[in-house]
Parts: structure tokens; C-alpha cells; sequence
């Protein structure tokens, strides 16, 4: 279920348990009720698809949960306490009818309860999935169908929160070809397993082949070879500070055709290295 719909059943189980609420604030406020059968009536309707929509979260978010490797954040681990806790005051509060008819007069009590601890339930997750979403800030989600929607902020989120905890995201930024960053992104999720989990590595791995490529060298004959076939990868700067002799820069050349050997030329090598040698750019 996507974070969206379940922040929409959210918010229809509070209203409901807010006009529940309310109906029980007039009966025992003393309030004159025009209809008092159909008020009453509506109070039970609304308590049980109060409860319904608890009960069908409640499923929804324990097989989220199973999502989470990582420690869960402050806020999940509170929203999970208040969900238990409203589970206990659901089942007295709809005990009280039943089984403990004398403690009918505390049923106002109990409803408050139940109403704020869903309150703050909901407040604290799907009010923040909402601020998010209002912020344009992209929210990382735990559900499995979530991955399907392809999310490049999502993505590069993941990139800098999941990949950041290794690397220094400067050294694995440089653009590679989608099939080589296919290879990484596998290699990683073996490598940092259970930390990046398969829907988090779509993500990630969508954004970088969509963003992190290389630009197409331009046809310019004013273009240095370097130029050419280095820059779109590289900035020219960063090639300026590496100091080789010919040696090394074959080596590195070599090494770079063998990685896109659709953007270096094997008959444009040798000027390629000659350029690099004679630092002439
Ligand atoms: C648990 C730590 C860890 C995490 C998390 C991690 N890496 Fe790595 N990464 C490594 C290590 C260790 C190496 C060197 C060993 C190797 O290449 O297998 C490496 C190597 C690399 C390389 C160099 C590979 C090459 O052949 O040039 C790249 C690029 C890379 N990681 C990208 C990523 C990306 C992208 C992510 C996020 C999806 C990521 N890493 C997450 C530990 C990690
Ligand atoms: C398809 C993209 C691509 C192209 C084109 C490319 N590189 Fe690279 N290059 C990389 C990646 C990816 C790395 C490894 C990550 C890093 O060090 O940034 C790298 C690393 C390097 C390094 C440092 C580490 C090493 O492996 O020695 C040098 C120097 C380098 N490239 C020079 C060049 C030169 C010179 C050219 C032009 C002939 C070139 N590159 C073309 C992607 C490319």
C-alpha cells in the first residue's frame, strides 16, 4: 500500500473517531440531541469503522515494518508504542458494553483515550508524510510497491543516505556506463547486505544511470582530444591534477577505453596521450 493511501485511511479513521467522539461529548455533556436514536446509531457505526480501519492499518504496517534494517527512527518507534497501546484501550473500551456494563459512566473517559492516542498516532507519521510532501522534500518510504514509482530525488536521497555511509560521495559520483553501474550497485547490495534493500537499490541505481552518465563527446574540431573523450566523465580540472609519466597515463587510458570503449577511440589513443603527457589541453 503506498504511503499516500494509507495516510488517507489515516485521516478517514480520525474523522470518523472524531464525530464519534464528539456525538459522545453531547450525550454525556448533558447536550438537548434531536435524534438520539440515530446519534446513537451513527457513535456505533463510526466506532466500528474506527476499528475496521485500525485493524486494516495495523496489518498493513506490521508487514511494513518487516522493511526496516535499520534502527528505526524516534518517531516510528513511538508510533508503534501509541499503535499498541490503542490496540488495549480499543479492546476495553469496547469490553465496556459488554462485559463490564457498571463502568458505562467511564466511557467518555476511555473515548478521549482512544481518540488521542490515535490522534498523535497519525499526527506523527502520516502528518509528517504530509509535511514532506508539502515541502517537496522526498520521503523514504518502507513499502515494497512504493519502488515501483521511479523517484530521481528519491533515488539520489537514497544514493547520498545509503551509499553515504561508506564512500565519500565525491569519490563514486563520477559517471559511469548504465551497464557498469548496473555491475556496482549489485556488487554493493552483496557486499553492505542486509543495509540497502532491493527496492532502495532501484532507486538508487535508476538515478544514477539517469543522472551520473556520461554527456555525449562533442564533434568540435577545436576540441582537444582530452577534451573530447575525458570531459564526459571527468572535469578537465581534476585530470590537471594528476601528474604521470607516459607510462601512466597508457596505463590510465587503456584503463578508461577498456570502461567506455564506445566514447575513447582506439585510433584517437595515442594522441589522447600525447596531450595528457605534454599537459597541453
Ligand atoms: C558497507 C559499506 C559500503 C556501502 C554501504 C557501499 N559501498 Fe561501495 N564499496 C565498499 C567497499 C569496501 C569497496 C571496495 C571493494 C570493492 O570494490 O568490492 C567499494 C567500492 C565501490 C566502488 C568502486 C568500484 C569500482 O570498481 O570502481 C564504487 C563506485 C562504489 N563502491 C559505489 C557504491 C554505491 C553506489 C553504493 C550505494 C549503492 C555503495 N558503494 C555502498 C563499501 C561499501
Ligand atoms: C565513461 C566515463 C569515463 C570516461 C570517458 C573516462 N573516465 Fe576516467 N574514470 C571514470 C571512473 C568511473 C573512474 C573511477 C572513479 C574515480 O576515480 O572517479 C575514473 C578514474 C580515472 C582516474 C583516476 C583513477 C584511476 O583509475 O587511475 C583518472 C586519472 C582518469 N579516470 C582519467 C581519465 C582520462 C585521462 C580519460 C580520457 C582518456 C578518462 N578518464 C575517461 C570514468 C571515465
Amino acid at each position: 500500500m503506498q504511503p499516500m493511501t494509507t495516510t488517507v485511511l489515516s485521516l478517514i479513521l480520525l474523522a470518523a473517531g472524531g464525530v464519534a467522539l464528539i456525538i459522545m461529548m453531547a450525550q454525556f455533556g448533558g447536550r438537548q440531541i434531536a435524534h438520539p436514536q440515530f446519534a446513537a446509531l451513527l457513535h456505533r457505526m463510526l466506532g466500528w469503522l474506527f476499528t475496521a480501519l485500525y485493524l486494516m492499518l495495523m496489518v498493513v504496517m506490521v508487514r511494513r515494518l518487516d522493511d526496516y534494517w535499520e534502527v528505526a527512527p524516534a518517531r516510528i518507534a513511538i508510533h508503534v508504542s501509541l499503535a499498541v497501546l490503542l490496540f488495549l484501550l480499543l479492546a476495553i473500551k469496547v469490553s465496556v458494553h459488554r462485559i463490564f456494563p457498571g463502568l458505562a459512566k467511564h466511557l467518555l473517559t476511555f473515548g478521549i483515550a482512544v481518540y488521542l492516542t490515535a490522534f498523535v498516532l497519525v499526527g506523527i507519521t502520516a502528518g509528517y508524510f504530509l509535511l514532506r510532501l508539502y515541502q517537496g522534500v522526498p520521503y523514504i518510504s518502507h513499502t515494497a510497491s512504493g519502488s515501483q514509482v521511479m523517484d530521481l530525488n528519491l533515488g539520489e536521497e537514497l544514493f547520498i543516505n545509503k551509499c553515504g555511509t561508506c564512500h565519500l560521495i565525491r569519490d563514486i559520483a563520477t559517471p559511469r556506463s548504465p551497464k557498469e553501474w548496473e555491475g556496482v550497485v549489485n556488487r554493493m547490495v552483496r557486499l553492505a547486505s542486509p543495509r540497502i534493500i532491493p527496492a532502495a537499490a532501484t532507486q538508487i541505481l535508476n538515478y544514477l544511470v539517469t543522472k551520473r552518465n556520461p554527456v555525449v563527446p562533442r564533434e568540435d574540431a577545436r576540441l582537444s582530444a582530452v577534451q573530447k573523450y575525458c570531459a564526459p566523465c571527468h572535469a578537465i580540472g581534476e585530470i590537471k591534477k594528476r601528474i604521470f609519466d607516459r607510462n601512466g597515463w597508457e596505463d590510465v587510458v587503456r584503463r578508461m577505453r577498456e570502461r567506455a570503449p564506445e566514447i575513447i577511440p582506439e585510433n584517437e589513443i595515442n594522441s589522447i596521450i600525447n596531450e595528457l603527457v605534454q599537459r597541453k589541453y
